[in-house]
Formats: C-alpha cells, sequence, structure tokens
C-alpha cells in the first residue's frame, strides 16, 4: 500500500537543509548555510516573554492573536510605512511561512498557477505542490540586479494564473525591487486581474540609499495584496515562530475561519515578545543592523577578490549570491567538493531553483571571523582548482 501521496511524493527537499546535514559528517565546518541570525534575542522581548509566562498566560488565544499585537502591527505599518491597514486586517501566524501557507490556501483552488521568482526561496515551489497548486518559476537575471523582467513575467501568465509571489529583498539574492520595476508588475497584476502576494521579511534588513518600497503602495494594489511579514529576521526571534500577513478585510475574514483548522492560535506569551518588538526601544535592531552591514562588504569584497568569483553587493536580506560560472564548475559540484576539500558549506544556486546554476549562496548572518576563514578557504579550493 502506498502511504504517501503523489503530491506528498512531488515536495522537493530542502537543499539548505541538505548542505545543514552534510555539515554534521564533519568534526569542524565553516558553515554559510543557514539564513538564521546568529544574534540573541533582545532583551526586553525576553523580557515580555517572561512576564506573560508568569501572568499565566499559556491557553488559547483568539485565532488571529491578541489585539494588543494586532494594533501594534497596524500602528507600526502606518508609523513607519504609511500604510493603513486595521487591526483586524492582520494576522498572526507561526511564522512568516504559516502567514503564507494560510494566504496560498485562502486565495487558491487547485491547479491553480502562482508565478514564483527563480532563483527564489526553495520552500515556495515545495509550499504550492503540497497545496495542489502548479509553481510557475519566472528567471530573476543577474544582469537586472535579480529583478523580475516584466516582459519574463507577461510571458508567464496564463488563463490559470492566480497570483505573482514577490520577495524582496531576496533570499537568496539580496536583490530588491526598486519602484520603477514593481510599478511595471503591479501594472500587469492590474490588466491581468492578479493577487500579489508579498514576502517582506527582511524589509528592514535592505543596505540602498532608497526607502523601501512595497507593491501594496501603488494606485491599485492595496485591494489586491497581501503582505507576508514577521519577526525571525529582524528581531532574531527565528525558533520563537512569530509571523503575520496582512490583508484587505474580506480576505483576512476567510483565512480567520481557516486558520482554526490549522494552527488555531499561537502562543501568547510569544505574542506579548511580538508586542515588545514593535512598540520597545530601536536600538537592539539598529545594532544589528550595522553589524549586518559590516559584514556585507566583508563577504562582498572578499568573494570579488577572488577569481573566477563575483558577486554584486547584496541590497538587503543576509545573503551573498556569488557567481562562480569563472570557475567552470557546477554549482552543485563546487558546492559538494569545497565541503569535502574545505569544510566550507555553502548551498548551491540550484537549491533555488534552475535559475540559480552558476551561483552559490552564502548567508553571512555569522561571525566575522568565521566569515574571514571562510572566504580564504574558499579562495584556496578555487586557487587549487585552477592551479
Ligand atoms: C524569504 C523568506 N520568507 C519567509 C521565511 C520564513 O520566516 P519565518 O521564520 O517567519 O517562518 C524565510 C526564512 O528563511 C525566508 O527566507
Amino acid at each position: 500500500m502506498e502511504l504517501v501521496s503523489g503530491k506528498g511524493r512531488s515536495v522537493p527537499k530542502s537543499a539548505i537543509r541538505e548542505m545543514f546535514a552534510l555539515q554534521a559528517q564533519y568534526d569542524r565546518v565553516v558553515s554559510f548555510a543557514l539564513g538564521e541570525p546568529h544574534f540573541s534575542l533582545p532583551e526586553h522581548i525576553r523580557q515580555a516573554i517572561e512576564d506573560s509566562l508568569r501572568r499565566g498566560e499559556t491557553h488559547y488565544t483568539p485565532n488571529s492573536g491578541i489585539m494588543p499585537l494586532r494594533r501594534a502591527i497596524s500602528e507600526a505599518y502606518e508609523r513607519e510605512r504609511g500604510l493603513s491597514y486595521l487591526p483586524e486586517e492582520t494576522l498572526v501566524a507561526p511564522g512568516a511561512i504559516a502567514a503564507l501557507h494560510l494566504t496560498v490556501s485562502a486565495i487558491t483552488d487547485f491547479g491553480d498557477e502562482v508565478i514564483l521568482p527563480d532563483p527564489g526561496w526553495s520552500n515556495y515551489r515545495g509550499l504550492m505542490i503540497q497545496e495542489g497548486l502548479v509553481p510557475v518559476p519566472v528567471r530573476l537575471r543577474e544582469e537586472n540586479r535579480f529583478m523580475f523582467d516584466p516582459a519574463d513575467l507577461e510571458a508567464a501568465i496564463t488563463k490559470k494564473t492566480r497570483a505573482i509571489l514577490l520577495n524582496s529583498p531576496s533570499n537568496p539574492t539580496g536583490g530588491v525591487a526598486d519602484r520603477k520595476n514593481l510599478e511595471q508588475i503591479a501594472a500587469l497584476a492590474l490588466r491581468h486581474d492578479l493577487i500579489v502576494i508579498t514576502d517582506e521579511i527582511y524589509r528592514e534588513l535592505i543596505w540602498t540609499d532608497e526607502p523601501y518600497v512595497s507593491i501594496a503602495e501603488f494606485p491599485g494594489m492595496r485591494e489586491r495584496t497581501v503582505i507576508i511579514d514577521g519577526f525571525s529576521k529582524t528581531y532574531a526571534m527565528t525558533g520563537l515562530r512569530l509571523g503575520y500577513a496582512v490583508a484587505p478585510l474580506e480576505l483576512m475574514q476567510t483565512m480567520n475561519t481557516m486558520l482554526e483548522n490549522v494552527y488555531s492560535c499561537v502562543g501568547e506569551s510569544v505574542q506579548w515578545g511580538g508586542v515588545a518588538a514593535l512598540t520597545g526601544p530601536r536600538e537592539p535592531v539598529e545594532a544589528m543592523k550595522a553589524e549586518y552591514q559590516k559584514k556585507r562588504q566583508l563577504v562582498a569584497a572578499g568573494l570579488n577578490g577572488i577569481p573566477g568569483i563575483s558577486c554584486l553587493p547584496p541590497a538587503g536580506a543576509f545573503y551573498a549570491f556569488a557567481n562562480i560560472t569563472g570557475t567552470g564548475m557546477p554549482c552543485r559540484d563546487f558546492a559538494m567538493e569545497l565541503l569535502r576539500e574545505q569544510q566550507v558549506v555553502v548551498v548551491p544556486g540550484t537549491g533555488f531553483g534552475a535559475g540559480g546554476e552558476g551561483f552559490v549562496r552564502l548567508s553571512y548572518a555569522t561571525g566575522e571571523d568565521t566569515i574571514r576563514e571562510g572566504i580564504d578557504k574558499i579562495g584556496a579550493f578555487v586557487h587549487s582548482r585552477n592551479g
């Protein structure tokens, strides 16, 4: 008897987790694998969580989250971004990925097509397949600073297309969509009557001088956009599992009904941690951002100093997407042999879609010494191949 469904069998394994598992074979590795802040939880957030536990808040909460958190999200969006959403137009989830899952369930019917960035975060493709949807990858090119080319997007739209998924700043490329690009995508979404899901989890980690732009800001887009956001990256809260979606009320009401069937609610103490994150001091976030800036420069300069490797300065997030075509090696061989010979872990670009061939991803959310050692070892590896 076959226990696993066809869709279950079709879900691809995560290349990031695969590399993470392989590194366990070695006593010591230099790892650029995981997209996870290495900072500790800011003290005021820890305090808020502990206070909540001491108050005995260990019970169910309203499905979409406690009102103080939903209000804090709504106020932060208005204050920091000029985006007006009612608290009722927010929904709290155990991580941005859960908010995305719920969004996809609520807006699609089986067999709908969803356009995804390629390269793009690998979970997008897996999630679409397990939801019975058809992922449609559209190539992002380095020469276009890893933004969608509107002509490529338009060519991928069919009668079955339901949504376009954007991710800016991007995992894995570190690319950030500019205003003109988003305006063109918005025009396409309006013309073809599509929903846009915009995964903005890295929006505070932005290294360009331009202010962050969301596609939800363009005329006619608020009504057809779902914003996915969360606390994991900005506040070093990955393991606490706290994310949210922001969308028009009508959709939120359905998502609220649907979430009862999947996770009921998020732990109340963690939600109070989210309130503290949004309403408390900004210094811890600014300090983490200053560190990322330094590391970003270190990693980009280091990679660009290796003959055969080049890397655009990452515009956002904490990933460098290094072009290794000059080494003549396919990216998977590069990653595997680098691990075997130098015990350095990078993720092959094809782990993020076929469009990632010729690239490897390095997460620089790690210590400066690790970055220096890793870059030296990558240099030695490439040199040994060329020499
Ligand atoms: C683009 C992107 N979206 C969402 C997530 C998941 O965030 P969360 O931890 O809130 O589920 C990640 C985590 O790596 C990510 O890279």
